[in-house]
């Protein structure tokens, strides 16, 4: 496979594909798929100070076009994470990248802090965009003041790449021009899209919380967008993901301006999909010529 290596700030990745929080648990469950150390960088499910058992009810609908999810974020909690799941992820030779989510700016500092010991965090993603937490996610990315504290103190106190993450339900402009003020290395644009769905029988709401986040390729034009604003307006390096089932989706990133993407729903479809997704763009860029992916950009 040709050589895909590519940089964003601080973080060097052997290659630009890499998978999306919640959607390929902590990375090491794939192996029996294929050997996950080949990807670019493995990001895990999002991990909160404590444990949380996530929403009750229905947690997941296909639709067409898409997938939306009331998971609510349920994860093992940090102290777990560190004893139990890290130590299976020494397994994968690759970028191990931590997503992490908190209510407060106390509560994702702790987390930081004690990543900031663990040589397998090599990077950490900042979840401020999660639609699907009535406590924190959303109203965190909103307040910009918040944002801003945020991404200050949790680079004085984590040394290696911080990566935020954005939805195109927050002011994602404003938020990526904070960022890149305050030193932070990538922005991944996007979370998924704040959503409803009604059961017409019932005359419900599906979801017991309501709202559910839409991913997958009804996302991919939104994601795009946003892709390409933050790139041309503020020019922080930017991760692309939402809705990227094939090399050719991929491709539609790096020409709007993305350094590396990130795969989530085409895994519940087809768990290869990262790697068919990274061999594909391989085969593309040595048929092409295309000695930097950067360079795929068309503007
Ligand atoms: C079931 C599920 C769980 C997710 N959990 C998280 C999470 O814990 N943290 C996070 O930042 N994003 C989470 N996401 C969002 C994805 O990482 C990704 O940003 C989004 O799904 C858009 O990409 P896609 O269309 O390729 O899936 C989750 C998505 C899905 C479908």
């Amino acid at each position: 496979m040709k050589e895909l290596t590519t940089s964003l700030s601080n973080l060097n990745l052997k290659n630009p594909v890499m998978t999306a929080s919640g959607t390929f648990g902590f990375g090491f469950e794939f192996m029996n798929f294929y050997d996950t150390s080949l990807l670019g960088a493995i990001v895990c499910k999002g991990i909160s100070r404590n444990p949380r058992e996530g929403n009750r009810g229905h947690r997941l609908a296909e639709i067409n076009g898409g997938l939306i999810n009331s998971v609510g974020l349920e994860n093992p909690g940090l102290t777990d994470f560190i004893d139990k799941i890290i130590p299976e992820a020494e397994k994968i030779n690759t970028t191990y990248i931590v997503n992490i989510l908190g209510s407060d700016i106390e509560e994702y500092l702790y987390i930081a802090e004690r990543l900031s010991g663990l040589k397998r965090a090599d990077a950490i993603e900042v979840n401020i965009s999660c639609p699907n937490v009535k406590s924190g996610g959303i109203s965190f990315g909103k307040d910009l003041n918040l944002t801003r504290e945020l991404a200050r103190k949790l680079r004085e106190i984590f040394p290696r790449p911080l990566i935020f993450k954005v939805s195109a339900d927050i002011p994602y402009l404003e938020i990526a021009r904070i960022c890149r003020d305050e030193g932070i290395d990538a922005l991944t644009c996007i979370n998924t899209v704040q959503s409803l769905l009604i059961d017409v029988d019932k005359k419900a709401f599906r979801f017991n919380n309501i709202y559910g986040g839409l991913s997958g390729p009804a996302i991919k034009p939104v994601a795009l967008r946003v892709v390409y604003q933050v790139q041309k307006e503020v020019g922080i390096p930017v991760i692309g993901c939402g809705g990227i089932m094939n090399y050719r989706d991929a491709l539609e990133f790096f020409m709007a301006g993305a350094s590396a993407v990130q795969i989530g729903t085409a895994n519940f479809a087809n768990p290869l999909s990262a790697y068919e997704i990274l061999r594909d763009l391989s085969e593309y860029c040595e048929k092409n010529n295309i000695p930097d992916i950067r360079e795929l950009r068309i503007w």
